[in-house]
């Protein structure tokens, strides 16, 4: 099957001189979710943001369906970021508006500037949000300001705001990072389902190893830029998460956090 995204040599380099990513190969099948996990300023952030261009790439090829993702501009990439969906650990809601306008912004994409900034959306795209949020178990909450919602429940807006994008991939940045742990097993079990049952391709940068292994299809290891493992969780082993985390020079183990309970 045709790959969804495929990634060729892409490298980073920062203004400031760091090399955040170093020859990054790898593609994607429609349909798979990718846990991407690797020690605090591994790269993971940087490789998300390459892809939907909210970083652009120092060097390498992005090929996303059709389009060039590392040579985008304007237009195509404004048809990338609408067929992206975007997640975040702060969930980057608009605190001070309800939860269904909030949901509404990802249709943004598909509005003219006079409609968008108007905000005159569509019976049809009212009614979807509704069903989206209905399915998130947010009914309750439409109408409330986004402010008012639990961590749990503001990450499940994100998420809905990401599905009426209604995007053909989902790039999430640490979605559970700032969640107790049974939260964190819900967020993911959405994204999980989302993946399974709609077909929707995701990428989820993950600090906790165990979240990875439970729930991803496919685990790319990445250290210091540069990608040091690729495949399937039952690959994961003691000495491949050792590869990835590394050794601290005074000899302690990095990413103790990541690796408790793993
Ligand atoms: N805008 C920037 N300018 C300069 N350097 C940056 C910038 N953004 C990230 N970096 C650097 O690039 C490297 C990779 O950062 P990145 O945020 O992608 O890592 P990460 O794996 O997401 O880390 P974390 O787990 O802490 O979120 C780090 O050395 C970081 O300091
Ligand atoms: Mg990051």
């Amino acid at each position: 099957m045709a790959s969804l995204l495929e990634i060729h040599g892409l490298s980073k380099v920062y203004a400031d001189g760091t090399a955040a990513l170093k020859d990054v190969s790898f593609s994607v099948r429609r349909g798979e979710f990718v846990a991407v996990i690797g020690p605090s300023g591994a790269g993971k952030s940087t490789l998300l943001r390459c892809i939907n261009r909210l970083v652009k790439p120092s060097g390498g090829e992005i090929r996303f369906q059709e389009i060039d993702a590392a040579g985008a501009s304007g237009r195509q990439v404004r048809q990338l970021r609408r067929q992206t969906g975007m997640i975040f650990q702060h969930y980057n809601l608009i605190q001070r508006v309800s939860v269904l306008r909030n949901v509404l912004h990802g249709r943004l994409g598909y509005m003219n500037a006079f409609s968008g900034s108007l905000g005159l959306f569509s019976r049809k795209d009212v009614e979807e949000a509704k069903r989206i949020l209905h399915r998130l178990g947010l009914s309750q909450q439409m109408y409330k300001r986004a402010d008012e919602l639990s961590g749990g429940q503001q990450q499940r807006v994100g998420i809905a705001r990401a599905l009426s994008q209604k995007p053909e991939l989902i790039l999430a940045d640490e979605p559970i990072a700032s969640l107790d742990p049974v939260t964190s097993r819900a967020i993911m079990e959405h994204l999980s389902d989302i993946c399974r049952a709609d077909g929707i391709t995701c990428i989820v940068n993950l600090h906790q190893v165990a979240m990875a292994r439970d729930y991803a299809t496919r685990i790319i290891g990445i250290h210091k830029g540069e990608v040091v493992f690729d495949g399937p969780p039952g690959e994961l082993s003691e000495d491949v998460i050792h590869r990835i985390y590394g050794a601290a020079p005074d000899g302690r183990e990095q990413g103790g956090e990541a690796l408790a309970g793993a």
